[in-house]
């Protein structure tokens, strides 16, 4: 389940209810999947064949499609990062800049753990959002963040597009931003 770190002041939020109060606050969709629905040898691989990966998008369907219907959604596919992933160093310090897209960033995990660093209102600043498997995340457009991996650095994510140009990442320089 996934819990919150307002960097500003170090407090938690933790349990469903809270998470997804402070998410609406913020302008940032919550939600949650059953991560018991997908077949246990998934739920802790993260290397995938093209079989694996359209396994997880078939025992997801529903959710998906709900989604994609709420929300314009047309196109997905699973996203898979681990030490296995070629120049994963690199990708990741990539990934480690403060951004905004057009459209809006929607992660569905099914396996591992991530975070998104998102910029909060002016009141709460930056704040992190520590994501497990089941939970399901879109941030606005236009709304600086960024994605890393948490210490296990691995994750698997199903990742859903209105249009692919949409998810193109413009930097953000923002010097109130500190890494920590
Ligand atoms: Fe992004």
């Amino acid at each position: 389940m996934a819990e919150i770190r307002i960097r500003n002041t170090d407090e938690r939020i933790t349990g469903e209810e809270q998470v997804k109060a402070f998410l609406d606050s913020q302008e940032v969709l919550y939600e949650h999947w059953n991560p018991d629905k997908l077949e246990e040898p998934l739920r802790e691989k993260f290397v995938l064949t093209d079989e694996e990966k359209a396994r997880i998008l078939e025992t997801y369907d529903v959710e998906i499609r709900d989604l994609a219907s709420r929300r314009g959604y047309q196109i997905w596919d699973i996203i898979t990062l681990s030490e296995a992933t070629p120049n994963i160093e690199d990708l990741l310090a990539k990934f480690e800049n403060v951004h905004t897209h057009t459209e809006d960033e929607i992660r569905a995990i099914t396996a591992g753990r991530g975070i998104f660093i998102i910029k909060g209102t002016d009141d709460v600043g930056y704040f992190d959002v520590e994501l497990s498997a089941g939970d399901v995340i879109s941030v606005p457009e236009n709304k600086p963040h960024f994605f890393t991996l948490m210490d296990n650095r691995q994750i698997v994510a199903v990742r859903l597009f209105i249009e692919k140009d949409g998810w193109i990442a413009h930097d953000y320089a923002d010097p109130e931003f500190q890494k920590a």
